[in-house]
């Protein structure tokens, strides 16, 4: 299909600068540029960073407000936290030999028991601990830490690793998070799936103090739309392939992802590729319908059989 000069022009000004930088290198290059992990805003993101950008902003206090952040795998949890932490990289104290950390991401260890969580937040603060130490000691060091070095917020990812314990092991990693909000004084946002609100919200106490945030799942309205335009500024194809103009290809989308964040993005990477490799240059329906694409159920399967 012949595009008219002007149409072309307009897409190659909207790629984002580096994107646009990128048309000339060999396909391989290009190809490269597309699977690299780029974190790409859409409304819901942006109202969930700027929550917590307040959260961060909040001076120490004793019942410091918390976050629950929660949706479906693959939604972008992870993904939006990583990039508030990018947003508030170490810097260096030039008074002291560490450097100041505001904001400390730690994964939820899959067997759910206080001594382990301690564990990954020593580990991730860098400073040397026993495994074996007590509970209590463990507890003091972190605390020690978070104000030497200046942690402002603790996150808690994968915290639906939570429902991988008994009843009393929930309980327990409960109620360590609870006495960490009220000793170190900083907020604590957990992010997980449903799972972790369930075991949040069996607690009347953590339930009332961690506000829940929803990561919804894709479906056919303007956010969407608002998200298809973003991704295309960062593909390097040297036409438009105006994938959130089409219906077609919002359907298709949507219905192949199930709505999933992940699985469009994943459909989508793979389309542009073929489309470099082929030098079509631009995904259209029927590209976008010719790329293999299994889906994360078929996925999940084939990895439980490899076990
Ligand atoms: N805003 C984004 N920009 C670019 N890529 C993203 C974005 N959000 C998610 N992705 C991509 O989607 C995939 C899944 O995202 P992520 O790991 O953040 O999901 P999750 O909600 O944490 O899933 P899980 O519950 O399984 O941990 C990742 O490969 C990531 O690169
Ligand atoms: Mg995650």
């Amino acid at each position: 299909m012949a595009l008219p000069k002007a149409e072309i022009e307009k897409h190659l000004n909207s790629l984002l600068p580096d994107v646009r930088e990128l048309l000339d290198k060999p396909k391989e290059e290009r190809i490269k540029a597309v699977f690299t992990h780029r974190f790409i805003k859409y409304p819901k993101a942006v109202e969930i960073l700027e929550y917590l950008e307040l959260l961060l902003s909040m001076p120490k206090q004793v019942r410091p407000e918390c976050m629950l952040l929660y949706g479906e795998s693959g939604t972008g949890k992870t993904s939006i936290i990583r990039q508030f932490q990018k947003m508030h990289p170490p810097v260096e104290d030039p008074f002291e030999e560490e450097d100041v950390i505001p904001v400390l991401v730690v994964e939820t260890p899959f067997e759910p028991k206080v001594s382990l969580l301690y564990d990954r937040i020593l580990y991730e603060i860098g400073v040397p601990y026993k495994t074996t130490e007590n509970i209590v000691i463990k507890e003091n060091r972190i605390e020690f830490y978070v104000n030497k070095l200046g942690i402002k917020m603790l996150i808690l990812d994968e915290f639906h690793n939570i429902l991988n314990g008994s009843a009393s092991q929930q309980r327990k990693v409960l109620s360590a998070i609870k006495s960490l909000t009220n000793t170190l004084r900083i907020p604590i946002v957990l992010s997980g799936t449903r799972d972790a609100l369930i075991a949040v919200e069996s607690e009347d106490e953590t339930k009332r103090r961690f506000f829940p945030k929803y990561l919804p799942k894709w479906k056919k309205d303007k956010d969407f739309v608002i998200f298809l335009k973003s991704v295309e500024r960062t593909l390097p194809l040297k036409r438009p392939s105006y994938l959130w103009k089409d219906e077609k290809i919002i359907d298709y989308l949507l219905d192949k992802s199930d709505g999933i964040l992940a699985d469009v993005l994943k459909l989508i990477k793979h389309s542009a590729k073929k489309a470099i490799e082929e030098e079509k240059e631009r995904i259209d329906f029927n590209l976008l319908k010719s790329v293999d694409f299994f889906d994360r159920e078929f996925e999940k399967a084939l990895e439980m059989k490899d076990v």
